[in-house]
C-alpha cells in the first residue's frame, strides 16, 4: 500500500527526533550546510601545503610532545569532565602514514593509548597486514577525550580538539592520512554521500592524499560481511601503492 507524503514526512521526524535526543546533533546540520563540515572542513583551503618534508627537527619532536602535554591538561570542551585518561595518539612523530579515528571509547580511555579495544585490534591487524610496523605509523583521533556512552562527538567538541590534530599533522607531516569511518573524513575529505560511496578516492588535506575508508568498529559490528573486508583491503592496497610498499 502506497503511503501518504504526510504520514511518511511524520515517520521521518520522528526518526530525526529519536537522533538529535540521543545525541547526534549533526543530523540538523547536514541537511543544511555544507554536508555537515563546519568550520574544520573548510579550515584546510586557506592554511600553506604541508606536502612537502622537510626532515624533522628535534623543536618539532619536542612540540609533539608538548602538544601531547596540552591534551592531557586540555579542559576546552566538556568532554574532559568524563575522562579517566586523555589520549593524544601515539606512533612514529616522523611517520608517513597517519590514522585518524573518531575517539577514545572505553578501553581507550581506561589506557590513554588510541586504538586498543576491539576495533583498534582490528585496526592493527590491517597496518600489519599493510607491512607497516606500529611504531611506524601514527595513530589519532578527532577528539582526544570520551564521549559518553561512546556517542559521536558533537561539532563544538570537534572544533574543541581541532587545533591540537592540526598542530600533530603539522609536525608530523605524513605523506598519507587515513580517515577511519565518517567524522574524520567529514572534516578532511567532506562530501554529501555516504561512505560507501565517499570510501577508496583518494582527498587532499593541504597537499597530503587523503583517504577515506570504514571504520574499524563498523567492520567488528558487521563481521560476517567479507564485501566491507574488501572494501578496506582495497582501499588500503591504493595508500601502499602510493607509498611504495606494494
Ligand atoms: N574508535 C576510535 O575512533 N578511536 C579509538 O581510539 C578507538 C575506537
Amino acid at each position: 500500500m502506497k503511503r501518504s507524503a504526510a504520514d511518511i514526512r511524520e515517520d521521518l521526524q520522528a526518526h530525526v527526533d529519536f537522533l538529535v535526543e540521543a545525541g547526534a546533533g549533526f543530523v540538523i546540520r547536514r541537511s543544511g550546510d555544507e554536508a555537515g563540515s563546519g568550520a574544520p572542513a573548510a579550515a584546510g583551503a586557506a592554511l600553506p601545503p604541508l606536502a612537502a618534508r622537510p626532515p624533522q627537527t628535534s623543536e618539532e619532536r619536542a612540540a609533539l610532545e608538548e602538544t601531547d602535554r596540552q591534551v592531557r591538561a586540555c579542559t576546552l570542551c566538556v568532554l574532559h569532565k568524563f575522562r579517566t585518561n586523555a589520549v593524544p595518539g601515539e606512533g612514529n612523530p616522523a611517520a608517513e602514514l597517519m590514522f585518524i579515528g573518531e575517539g577514545p571509547g572505553r578501553d581507550e580511555d581506561a589506557q590513554g593509548r588510541p586504538f586498543v579495544g576491539r576495533a583498534g585490534q582490528l585496526l592493527r591487524k590491517i597496518i600489519a597486514a599493510m607491512t607497516f610496523r606500529e611504531d611506524e605509523v601514527y595513530i589519532a583521533n578527532m577528539v582526544k577525550c570520551r564521549p559518553p556512552d561512546n556517542r559521536v562527538p558533537h561539532q563544538e567538541e570537534i572544533e574543541a580538539c581541532w587545533p591540537y590534530l592540526i598542530r600533530q599533522i603539522e609536525l608530523i607531516r605524513p605523506r598519507v592520512i587515513v580517515t577511519l569511518g565518517r567524522t574524520p573524513t567529514d572534516s578532511f575529505a567532506p562530501g554529501r554521500e555516504g561512505m560507501t560511496v565517499r570510501r577508496g578516492k583518494f582527498g587532499d588535506y593541504r597537499g597530503i592524499p587523503v583517504m577515506p575508508t570504514f571504520h574499524p568498529s563498523y567492520l567488528v559490528r558487521n563481521e560476517g560481511n567479507r564485501e566491507l573486508k574488501r572494501m578496506v583491503w582495497e582501499d588500503m592496497q591504493k595508500v601502499m601503492a602510493l607509498l611504495g610498499r606494494k
